[in-house]
């Protein structure tokens, strides 16, 4: 079959359509056509050689996919063939070709394309895990969402609104801002031009946030630790502004009785995964069939252009999810 292939770790130049070996579906596997993939954040760092995959899972890039059954193991029950797919893989969504555990795989809602399905699994269960299972933000709670113009931020903008809470993003531009206001944020910072944590205290008159979504780390820590409420819980799920806190004060945290926790959805075991895939089924596919939760799409690429698509993302340029077709 093709694949997407980097020939060597680096730039995105190194992205091109080779051919590889079929993947074979075990006994509780669907082999899947895949027709659309999307670009995560993590392709990137895997393209320049920065994120291994984990032990025998696929080299192939591509951390969801959707399209159709067209083979199963002989232990498959729930699925037939043609039946139209999305999920979550720990590689191997650039491809024509995608093998996934069928309790992995969720039914694509009839009101929404490939295309559509394929911008939701890495996004919306990333932010999922992170403002329902880790945040447990309820009703009425504010929730701090950074990058809120990323994939996994306009998923959890949506997913926070759902659940009826107040929403403050930060973003890098007005236009970001103004995009996340209109997907159901209630205040959007712009963080190159104000200070969110004196947004936040003045947003909620000196309360602060109860669910903090952070991809930033050291750059936002101590904004983070001024920004949260007592009792109130930070998800740490990247460190795309460094790692290193120079100086960190353990009361800070202690005085906001703070929790915080840090994942990565893409390590975990397979029957976690699978718990957090059907939780969230059964959460989200009713909202997607009804329209109350949406895919959020930037730009949708040929796979041809796969090299534009993450020069795309790695401009930051990307409002929502950009999307790969394969054919
Ligand atoms: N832990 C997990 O399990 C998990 C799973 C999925 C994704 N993630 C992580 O979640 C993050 C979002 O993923 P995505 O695919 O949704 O990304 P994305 O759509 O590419 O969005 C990332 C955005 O982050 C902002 N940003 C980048 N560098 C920044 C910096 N130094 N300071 C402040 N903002 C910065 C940029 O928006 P602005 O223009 O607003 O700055 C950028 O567009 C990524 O870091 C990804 O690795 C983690």
């Amino acid at each position: 079959m093709r694949a997407i292939i980097v020939d060597n770790p680096g730039g995105p130049e190194q992205l091109r359509i080779g051919e590889v070996q079929r993947p074979e579906p075990k006994p509780h596997e669907l082999l899947v056509k895949v027709k659309a993939a999307s670009v995560n954040r993590a392709d990137i760092l895997q393209r320049q050689g920065n994120y291994p995959p984990p032990p025998s899972t696929s080299e192939i890039l591509g951390l969801d996919a959707a399209g159709v059954v067209v083979d199963k193991g002989d232990q498959v029950l729930a699925w037939e063939n043609d039946e139209r797919v999305m999920a979550l893989v720990p590689g191997g969504g650039y491809a024509e070709y995608v093998t996934i555990p069928e309790q992995m795989a969720l039914p694509i809602p009839d009101n929404l394309s490939f295309t559509d399905a394929a911008s939701i699994p890495e996004a919306f269960l990333t932010a999922y895990q992170a403002i329902v299972w880790y945040g447990q933000l309820k009703k009425r709670e504010t929730a701090l969402i950074h990058a809120g113009a990323s994939g996994v931020g306009t998923a959890a903008i949506q997913l926070a609104r759902t659940i009826g809470a107040k929403i403050i993003v930060t973003a890098g531009s007005d236009e970001k801002v103004n995009f996340c206001e209109m997907l159901g944020a209630d205040l959007g910072v712009n963080y190159k031009e104000d200070d969110f944590a004196t947004a936040v205290r003045n947003f909620t008159q000196g309360k602060g946030a109860d669910v903090i979504v952070d991809f930033i780390g050291a750059d936002y820590w101590d904004r983070n630790m001024a920004s949260l409420a007592v009792d109130g819980r930070i998800v740490i799920l990247a460190t795309l502004g460094g790692a290193l806190i120079e100086q960190f004060n353990i009361r800070d945290l202690f005085k906001k009785r703070g929790q915080l926790t840090t994942s990565s959805l893409r390590s975990r075991p397979l029957d976690y995964k699978v718990r957090l895939t059907r939780d969230f089924g059964g959460f989200a596919l009713p909202r997607f069939n009804s329209g109350e939760l949406k895919p959020v799409i930037d730009s949708v690429y040929s796979w041809q252009m796969a090299v534009e698509a993450h020069n795309h993302m790695e401009a930051n340029a990307n409002k929502g999810k950009i999307v790969l077709t394969i054919d």
